[in-house]
């Protein structure tokens, strides 16, 4: 497959489809706006990098951590590929990865057009 002259000029090459594990979501920087790249069940999605609660990096949702005793922790928030969800590392907030709504507050975050070309991911802001 051939890339789409269409995709080069309006979106931005963000990744290689292999840089975003199934399940999990990346940080990137499209002209300095902070985005998170996730890949549910070989889809992917761009929305903002930062939770609408208190500005988390929803790219650490299902995160492990090495603790102070040098063992993992257990991850925390992370991404439900059935519901298409994603929930906040900090205060498990749940937003919709296709609309960037969270439904309880009624608050919301950007989302952005993500399409896949010759094996790399682009994202249109
Ligand atoms: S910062 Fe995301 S739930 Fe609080």
């Amino acid at each position: 497959m051939s890339t789409n002259p269409q995709i080069e000029d309006t979106y931005t090459k963000v990744a290689s489809v292999d840089d975003v594990p199934r399940g999990r979501g990346i940080a990137v920087d499209v002209d300095g706006i902070e985005i998170v790249v996730f890949n549910v069940k070989g889809e992917f999605h761009a929305l903002s990098n930062r939770c609408p609660h208190q500005g988390a990096p929803l790219y650490k949702a299902g995160e492990e951590k090495i603790n102070a005793e040098d063992t993992w922790t257990d991850s925390r928030g992370g991404v439900n590929e059935d519901e298409v969800t994603v929930s906040c590392p900090w205060h498990l907030w749940e937003l919709d990865i296709e609309s960037g709504e969270h439904e309880v507050s009624g608050k919301c975050i950007g989302t952005f057009d993500a399409e896949v070309a010759d094996g790399d991911v682009y994202v249109r802001i």
